[in-house]
C-alpha cells in the first residue's frame, strides 16, 4: 500500500504554503531524479516489457483505489506489485516501475499540479528503490525466492517501504498543515503498518507465481484484488451512510429547540480539535467526532415540558434531565461502529472533582474523550445565545473555564482548548458571539 497525497495535492491547496514546503517538495524531486538516473536497471537482465506489465499492473491497481474518509489518503494494493518486483526484477527495475506505474488518470488530466505529480513519482521511486536495496543487502535474492534465505529480506523490506513512504508523507504534510511531522508520523504508522503486514504475502505470491507462469500469473492475482477492492468500497459507502443516519437523527432532536441548534455540530468539531492538541490517535479523533454529535442524543427521552424549560429546573425536574446522558449511551451501545462511545456519552456530565454524574466518577477515571466532550459542550453552551442570558465572549468562556478548572474540568482539556483557540484552528464560534 503507498500512501498518496491525494488530500494535499489540489491546485488550491498548495496555494501559499510557505517557502519550506516548496524547497521539500523540489528537494524529494531531485533526489528521485538523480535515483532514477544513478540506478539505471541492466536492461540485458530485466526485459522492457517486465518493467512495462508491473508498471501497467500498478497503474491498473491505482484506478481502483479508494479514497478513505476524512483526507485520510488513498488505499490501494500497489504496495504489493512493487514488492512482487522488487523480487522478481530487482530494486533498480522497481525504481523505474514505481515512477511510471503510480501515475493515476487525474496526474495526466491536469488537475494536479505539475510539482506534486512530479513529487508523488520521485517520492515512490525512492520509497520501493531504496526498500528493494534494502531487501538485497538483507540477503534477498532477485529472480527467485527462497524461503530460507529471502523470508527476513523480505520483511526488512516491508519495514523500510513503511517507514521511508511514512516519513516521506509525514514531512510534507507537516510543513504543509503547520504540524509535527513526529504526531503525524506516529498516527499514519499505526494506521498503516498492519496493511504492509497483510500486503506483504500477497506481494510474494504475485512474485512467485510471475516467476513460475510470467505475465499470466499476475492477471489470476489481478481478478481477487478487484473484488477485495469492491467489497471495501461498499463497506466505506454503507459506513458513511449509517452515520449519515446518526447525524440526522442528532439533528432531528435539535429541531425541538431552536436555542441548541448546530450545537452537536459545534461539540463534535470543538471536540475534535482539542483531541488533536491532545495528540490522540486518529481513529479516536475520528470516533469523537461523532460521539461529539450524538452526546446529547438521550434527551430525545427527555419531555418538553423539561428539556424546553427557559430558566432554572427544579430539582425534580434537574433529576429527569439527568437521566439523558445513561438514556444516550443505551441508545447508541447498539451500535458496533461507535466502539466505546456509548461509555463516553455515559460519562460527558461527569466532573473532575468527582461530583458530576452518573457515577460520581473523578479525575482520570473519567474517559479522556468524556472529559473532552464535556468542556467542549460547557465552551459551546455558554458562548451560545440562550432565552436566559446572554453569550459569553471566547475569552469570557476561556477564562471562566480555567476558574472551574479542577473542579468541574480537567485542566489539561481546557489548556488543550485555549491552545486550538488561540490557534485559530477551525473551532468555529457560536452564533452571536462578538469575538
Ligand atoms: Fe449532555
Amino acid at each position: 500500500m503507498a500512501i498518496k497525497l491525494d488530500f494535499a495535492e489540489t491546485k488550491e491547496g498548495m496555494m501559499n504554503k510557505g517557502h519550506f514546503l516548496e524547497a521539500y517538495i523540489w528537494i524529494v524531486i531531485l533526489a528521485g531524479i538523480s535515483f532514477l538516473l544513478l540506478v539505471r536497471p541492466d536492461l540485458n537482465a530485466v526485459r522492457i516489457s517486465s518493467i512495462v506489465t508491473f508498471a501497467l499492473v500498478m497503474f491498473l491497481t491505482e484506478i481502483v483505489s479508494v479514497s478513505l474518509p476524512r483526507g485520510g489518503g488513498t488505499v490501494s494494493v500497489s504496495f504489493a506489485v512493487s514488492l512482487a518486483s522488487i523480487i522478481a526484477l530487482g530494486p533498480e527495475a522497481t525504481a523505474w516501475m514505481s515512477a511510471i506505474g503510480s501515475i493515476r488518470l487525474k496526474d495526466l488530466q491536469g488537475k494536479i499540479p505539475l510539482k506534486i505529480v512530479l513529487f508523488n513519482r520521485a517520492m515512490l521511486a525512492l520509497v520501493d528503490g531504496l526498500a528493494g536495496m534494502a531487501y538485497v543487502a538483507a540477503g534477498g535474492k532477485v529472480g527467485s525466492f527462497t524461503f530460507s534465505r529471502s523470508f527476513h529480506a523480505l520483511a526488512v523490506c516491508a519495514v523500510c517501504d513503511a517507514f521511508l513512504n511514512v516519513t516521506l508523507v509525514a514531512l510534507f504534510i507537516g510543513l504543509k498543515e503547520k504540524k509535527s511531522p513526529v504526531y503525524i508520523w506516529v498516527s499514519n504508522i499505526k494506521q498503516l503498518m498492519p496493511n504492509y503486514v497483510a500486503l506483504a504475502p500477497v506481494g510474494l505470491l504475485v512474485a512467485i507465481v510471475y516467476m513460475a507462469y510470467g505475465y499470466i500469473g499476475i492477471t489470476l492475482f489481478f481478478a481477487p484484488l478487484i473484488v477485495a477492492r469492491y467489497s471495501f468500497k461498499r463497506f466505506l459507502d454503507m459506513r458513511q451512510a449509517y452515520l449519515e443516519t446518526l447525524r440526522a437523527l442528532a439533528g432531528a432532536l435539535e429541531a425541538r429547540d431552536e436555542y441548541t441548534r448546530g450545537h452537536s455540530e459545534r461539540v463534535a468539531a470543538i471536540s475534535t480539535e482539542i483531541g488533536k492538541k491532545l495528540g490522540l490517535p486518529l481513529d479516536k479523533i475520528e470516533l469523537l467526532e461523532y460521539v461529539g454529535f450524538l452526546h446529547d442524543v438521550g434527551k430525545i427521552g427527555i419531555r418538553d415540558s423539561i428539556l424546553r424549560k427557559p430558566g432554572i429546573l427544579s430539582a425534580e425536574e434537574y433529576a429527569e434531565m439527568q437521566k439523558h446522558s445513561l438514556f444516550g449511551a443505551y441508545i447508541v451501545s447498539g451500535i458496533s461502529l461507535l466502539g466505546a462511545g456509548a461509555y463516553w456519552i455515559k460519562h460527558h456530565h461527569e466532573k473532575y472533582d468527582g461530583t458530576g454524574f452518573p457515577s460520581n466518577l473523578s479525575g482520570t477515571r473519567i474517559p479522556i474523550e468524556a472529559r473532552i466532550i464535556s468542556v467542549a459542550d460547557a465552551y459551546d453552551a455558554i458562548t451560545s445565545t440562550r432565552p436566559y442570558k446572554r453569550p459569553m465572549t471566547y475569552r469570557e468562556a476561556l477564562d471562566e473555564l480555567h476558574r472551574c478548572s479542577g473542579a468541574h474540568f480537567d485542566p489539561v482539556v481546557v489548556s488543550a482548548l485555549e491552545k486550538a483557540i488561540n490557534d485559530r484552528v477551525r473551532v468555529s464560534p457560536a452564533p452571536g458571539v462578538a469575538n
